[in-house]
């Protein structure tokens, strides 16, 4: 956990450095996330898979328990980056998982294996997300 202010590229070198440490024996499919909590502190994360498929953690949810259980409520911004050479976006289970804690206007930085990324907002990547109370 380092506590920094945050630039673009710096989040994207973290999550790009963060999936250095995936464990990946079944795809062999490397995945970072670098995300700012409402603390300052920044999370990173990487996916870990498991010999029973459905276990597997990915690398934003990773990053997400990371923060919230040291305390973090709100994410200020993320990045997601993977070996691919188009941008990562996050699966449904991540973008659920982030709706959590993430504001409408939460940059979202997608990332490719090179650090070339695209800046979304998070309402952009999910524009709707299951809700107890959904009213659209
Ligand atoms: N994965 C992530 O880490 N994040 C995502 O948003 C999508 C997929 C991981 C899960 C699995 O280890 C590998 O990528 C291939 O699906």
């Amino acid at each position: 956990m380092t506590k920094v202010p945050y630039e673009p590229e710096e989040l994207v070198k973290l999550a790009l450095k963060a999936k250095e440490s995936a464990y990946v024996p079944y795809s062999g499919f490397h995945v970072g996330a670098a995300l700012v909590g409402d603390d300052d502190n920044i999370y990173t994360g990487c996916n870990i898979e498991n010999s029973s498929y459905g276990a597997t953690i990915c690398a934003e949810r990773t990053a997400v328990v990371k923060a919230v259980s040291n305390g973090a409520r709100k994410i200020k911004a993320i990045a997601v980056a993977s070996d691919h050479e188009i941008s990562t976006i996050p699966c449904g289970i991540c973008l659920q998982v982030l709706s959590e804690f993430c504001q409408r206007d939460t940059l979202v930085y997608l990332s490719n294996h090179k650090g070339e990324y695209k800046a979304c907002t998070f309402e952009e990547v999910f524009p709707y997300s299951f809700k107890l109370n959904n009213d659209i």
